[in-house]
């Protein structure tokens, strides 16, 4: 029955062209988009994360989510110009797999977006705790970090995340051009980290090159681990599909936009990374029995208590620079993250609300969520129920463990994104296909097993969030998605 609800694609364009959004965006605007949503917490902060599970052998952790996320890129790229409609990975599902399963891969991509938001929450809040503490006004250690993080309640996190969500209800999102100098000065941030960092590089901090093994399937720590973390620095590449009905001429901008803000950003990562470990070296911190710490817990916080070690580091890009003295770059590092790190909280609760917007105007969701309001032309409901879950699991938990339960819905929405490709290729081969993913046979496959082997190196906590959090969500479809579908009901959009 999961399976037998199919929303015929045609009818999904056409559901789309009826309550649409203006066609504004470009090619160059969505790359940025793009670019915008991919530098972040990933690379600004978990680098350290990456570090504590695997070691140096972390720049290989980069080089296999990379190889991953572009095998997903090629398959999403395949849907997104086929089905330039908002909601991404959920609409696309509905439209090969049916109802239920897209209800499922929607609900998933609930912690794909509104969890990264939190992550990324965490991640400024830690640039600026540090700025803050350099200037003699540090906040009280207790409004630092959550709970599990040696703190009780992360007061920057909260109010970045409430901050972000006001800009939304007044309808924010559409600056584009804030948006382009956001992500120059991003990435001239990991220019100038870049120019400080390689020539420093030190062949001994190479060695031992992955202290923590290659890792183990279901492991979650050593290069896989790292890697199944890792991902998250890559995830935002798909917030361009969710702007797929804002796109002008989708067919031809959003493959362009999507392989192309991956490439770019692969670039930066492996360079900073190659940077970091270099530099200053990233050995994990071990416990009394010689194991290391699982990054996230009281008892690593406890070890990184006055530790300069790059791996406690919760601002890992300018510590790294500052460790290297050139304090006016650090504080230069600091001030980018500080000033573009909101964006991407920003689009990734942007890309929320459009997901919520597309599962509402199917039913799935109660149409008075997506109520636009009057002066402001945004969904403000959507906007604020987000918002408030963001800065609150951003004031709660730890970065690492929020981006790991980020990439378990997100893993799952390219799993399913991967196999959809295929079988619209088997069961609809002679409909346009704009961009056609290169030998999909191949990757497709490929994007699947490289998923799953990452989702099974997250950590534990990651996967069992994503099975409970699945399993509510099977509820709620049966309490009222299953009855109060559109196509079921045989309800024309309204
Ligand atoms: N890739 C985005 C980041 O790293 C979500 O912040």
């Amino acid at each position: 029955m999961l399976f037998k609800r199919i929303k015929p694609i045609d009818q999904i364009i056409a559901t789309a062209e009826k309550k649409s959004l203006t066609r504004q965006l470009g090619a160059f605007q969505l790359t940025m988009l793009g670019i915008g949503a991919i530098i972040g917490t990933g690379i600004f902060v978990l680098t350290a994360e990456a570090g504590q599970k695997a070691g140096p052998g972390m720049m290989i952790a980069f080089v296999i989510a990379a190889v991953v996320c572009a095998f997903a890129a090629l398959a999403y790229a395949e849907l997104a110009a086929m089905v330039p409609v908002a909601g991404s990975a959920y609409t696309y599902t509905y439209g090969v797999l049916g109802e239920g399963v897209a209800w499922i891969v929607g609900w998933a991509l609930v912690l794909e977006y509104t969890i990264a938001a939190s992550t990324v929450c965490v991640g400024w809040a830690g640039y600026v705790n540090s700025l803050l503490a350099n200037h003699g006004l540090g906040l009280p250690h207790f409004l630092q970090a959550g709970p599990m993080d040696g703190g009780s309640f992360n007061l920057l996190a909260c109010l970045i995340g409430l901050a972000v969500t006001f800009l939304l209800v007044i309808g924010t999102s559409k600056s584009a051009k804030v948006n382009t100098v956001l992500v120059l000065i991003k990435i001239a941030a990991l220019i100038a980290f870049i120019i400080v960092a390689l020539p420093a590089a030190k062949s001994q901090n190479f060695t031992p090159f992955v202290p923590n093994g290659w890792g183990s399937p279901m492991g979650g720590i050593g290069v896989l681990g790292a890697a199944a973390s890792i991902v998250f620095a890559y995830i935002g590449f798909d917030a361009i599909s969710t702007a797929a009905e804002e796109t002008r001429n989708p067919n031809r901008n959003i493959p362009i936009a999507l392989i192309g803000s991956l490439g770019v950003c692969t670039i930066f990562y492996l360079l900073v990374s190659y940077g970091a470990v270099g530099s200053v070296g990233a050995q994990p911190m071990l416990g009394p029995d010689g194991v290391a710490l699982a990054p996230g817990t009281p008892a690593f916080a406890a070890a990184c208590d006055g530790s300069q070690a790059l791996v406690c580091s919760k601002d890992a890009l300018a510590h790294v620079v500052q460790l290297l003295h050139h304090g006016n770059i650090a504080a230069f590092v600091a001030f980018a993250a500080g000033i573009a790190l909101p964006s991407v909280i920003l689009t990734m609760t942007y890309g929320q609300t459009r997901i919520f917007f597309t599962m509402s105007r199917d039913g799935l969701l109660p149409s008075s969520l997506a109520k636009i309001h009057p002066r402001f032309h945004t969904p403000h409901i959507i906007t604020l129920i987000t918002g408030t879950f963001v800065s609150l699991f951003g004031a709660l938990f730890p970065v690492g463990i929020l981006a790991d339960i980020t990439n378990s819905g997100t893993l799952f929405a390219f799993i399913m994104v991967a196999i959809g490709v295929l079988i619209l290729r088997k069961t609809q081969p002679d409909r346009p296909r704009p961009f056609r993913t290169p030998l999909p046979w191949l990757v497709c496959p490929l994007a699947v097993l490289g998923c799953l082997l990452l989702f099974l190196n997250l950590s534990k906590e990651a996967k069992i969030t994503f099975f409970v959090w699945g399993a509510i969500g099977l509820v709620v479809y049966y309490l009222y998605g299953y009855r109060r579908s559109h196509l079921a009901r045989g309800v024309e959009a309204d």
